[in-house]
Order: structure tokens, then C-alpha cells, then sequence
């Protein structure tokens, strides 16, 4: 006879690949390849915070109340950043990345999975030191729009302030990080210049296509949330979109090495998950 568990948990399975379908078919978001006990956490998140008891009960919530659907999707959402984030990151890229991409005339960038933007700035800032900023154009996406407007205003907490500035000496900064904003309140207000060369969009890497050639792509922290299919699958996203010799980086707990497109790069830092483009 089947245990009671398996017959649980086989209902459960089912009750969240429909959800996961209906959301696809309905709205149009796809998360049917998201890393499966992260995002079934957090469809029970929902459950319980809309008082239902059933997943099926969420189901017909989100069909039938586009504003169950919008709250399921912040859930769904995991936003965490900070600038400078994993120092040792960018003081590779400042010494390994930054020497090439002094060779070219231009150079574009992309910054897929760009939450509230904090990686943007601290790349704009990096970029500005190095001399490179003026001949960039950094394009930052992310499926969620609420996130890009915080990215686009330049306005955040004060409260992480002291350990930003940590990080931003880590990277090798070379001026006071309080130069790049100014005091609002409890809040700071980046400096808009920084922004220039910036163009922030709506990009949803399950379902949208490549949209230019890139010298650069960092999608850090990002992937760690898709399952091995939806990761393979945004691997070739991003093999297609970059230029030969084009530089991917990635989070510390994401790698290229078990993608399919793993000997089409070679690794600039292991470390920091850089690679490089080379067939
Ligand atoms: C944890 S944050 C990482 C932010 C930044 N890259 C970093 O490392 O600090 C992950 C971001 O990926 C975005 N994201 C998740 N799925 C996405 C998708 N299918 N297409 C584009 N962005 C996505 C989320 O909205 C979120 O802002």
C-alpha cells in the first residue's frame, strides 16, 4: 500500500506544476524552472500568509485576484544585494577584467538580474576610476520592475552605508566612497551621473531573447535560483550575446563548469567566477 507521506507529497508535486502552468499560461511568467524546494517554499509562504490551506486554494486565488498574483510574485522575487558585494569580485575584475577592456574602443555591458541596482553603481564607480566609464554603456535588467524603480532613483538606506564603504576599499577604490552620494535624511542619494550610461530595463531571461552584443555580462546570484534545464538555458542566452573574448561573471556559489557551454570559456578568475569567451 502507498504511504500516506508519498501520496502528500506526490499531491503536492502536482498542485504546484499546476500553479506553476497557470501562472505561465495566464500571466505569462514562467517559473516552471526554478529551483523546486526554494520555490516551494515560498508558494507555502503564500499559502499561509493569504490564510488558504491548499496550494489549489492559491491557485484559484492568483486566477481569479491579479493582486494574490503580484504578492505571490515578490515572493517569488529574492532581491538581496549590496554594493561591492563579494569585494574580492570586483578587485579581480579591476585587475584582470579592467586591462582588456582598456583595449577596446567601446565596450557594453550587461547586468542581467540587476535587483535594486547597487551592482550598477558599484560597476559605474568602478568604471570611473578606471578611466573607462565615458566609452560604456551599461545595461541593467530584471524581470521585476519595482526593484529597477529603487535602481533608477539612486536612493537608498543609510543604514549599510559603513559596510559598503568596507567593501568598496576591498575592491582597491581609490577615493572616499561618501563622494559618490550625498546624505538625504536616513537615506543617501547616489550621485546621477553615475547613471549617464546607464539604461535600465524590464528583462525576464526565461522568455525574453538576446537583445545586443555584449564585451561583458555579469548575472551573479541569479541562476543559483533556476533549476539545471533553466540554467543551461540562459547559459546559451548568454553565449549567443556576448562578442568573442567577451567576459561572463558569475555568483560564488553559481560556475560554468557543469554548463554545456563549459569548454567555450576559459576562467580568468575561478575564484571569482570570471570567464572568458574564447570559441
Ligand atoms: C539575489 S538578486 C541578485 C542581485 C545582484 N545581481 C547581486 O548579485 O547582488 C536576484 C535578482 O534576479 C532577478 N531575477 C530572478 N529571476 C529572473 C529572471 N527570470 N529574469 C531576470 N531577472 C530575474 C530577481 O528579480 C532579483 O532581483
Amino acid at each position: 500500500m502507498e504511504s500516506t507521506t508519498g501520496y502528500k507529497e506526490d499531491l503536492e508535486k502536482l498542485e504546484i506544476h499546476l500553479l506553476l502552468e497557470a501562472l505561465y499560461s495566464w500571466y505569462g511568467f514562467d517559473y516552471r524552472n526554478y529551483a523546486y524546494s526554494s520555490i516551494r517554499r515560498r508558494i507555502w509562504h503564500r499559502v499561509h500568509a493569504e490564510k488558504l490551506t491548499t496550494i489549489s486554494g492559491l491557485h484559484e486565488r492568483v486566477l481569479h485576484d491579479p493582486a494574490c498574483f503580484k504578492r505571490l510574485l515578490a515572493d517569488f522575487s529574492i532581491n538581496v544585494t549590496e554594493m561591492f558585494r563579494d569585494p574580492s569580485f570586483f578587485a579581480d575584475f579591476r585587475e584582470k577584467v579592467v586591462p582588456l577592456l582598456r583595449t577596446y574602443p567601446s565596450i557594453r555591458i550587461w547586468h542581467a538580474g540587476c535587483s535594486t541596482g547597487e551592482e550598477v553603481y558599484s560597476m559605474a564607480i568602478l568604471l570611473k576610476e578606471e578611466g573607462l566609464y565615458e566609452k560604456t554603456k551599461i545595461y541593467a535588467t530584471d524581470i521585476n520592475t519595482e526593484v529597477l524603480k529603487v535602481a533608477k532613483s539612486g536612493l537608498y538606506p543609510m543604514e549599510p552605508m559603513r559596510k559598503y564603504t568596507n567593501n568598496y576599499i576591498q575592491t582597491g577604490g581609490k577615493k572616499a566612497f561618501s563622494d559618490y552620494y550625498h546624505v538625504i535624511g536616513n537615506k543617501v542619494q547616489f550621485d546621477s551621473s553615475l547613471l549617464k550610461n546607464v539604461v535600465f530595463a524590464q528583462h525576464n531571461l526565461v522568455t525574453d531573447g538576446s537583445f545586443n552584443e555584449f564585451n561583458v555580462i555579469l548575472c551573479r546570484n541569479v541562476m543559483i535560483y533556476f533549476n539545471k534545464t533553466l540554467q543551461n538555458m540562459v547559459h546559451d542566452l548568454f553565449y549567443n550575446s556576448l562578442c568573442m573574448f567577451g567576459v561572463i561573471g558569475l555568483g560564488d556559489k553559481e560556475t560554468i563548469t557543469y554548463t554545456k557551454h563549459s569548454d567555450r570559456y576559459e576562467s580568468i578568475s575561478e575564484r571569482q567566477k570570471i570567464y572568458k569567451k574564447i570559441k
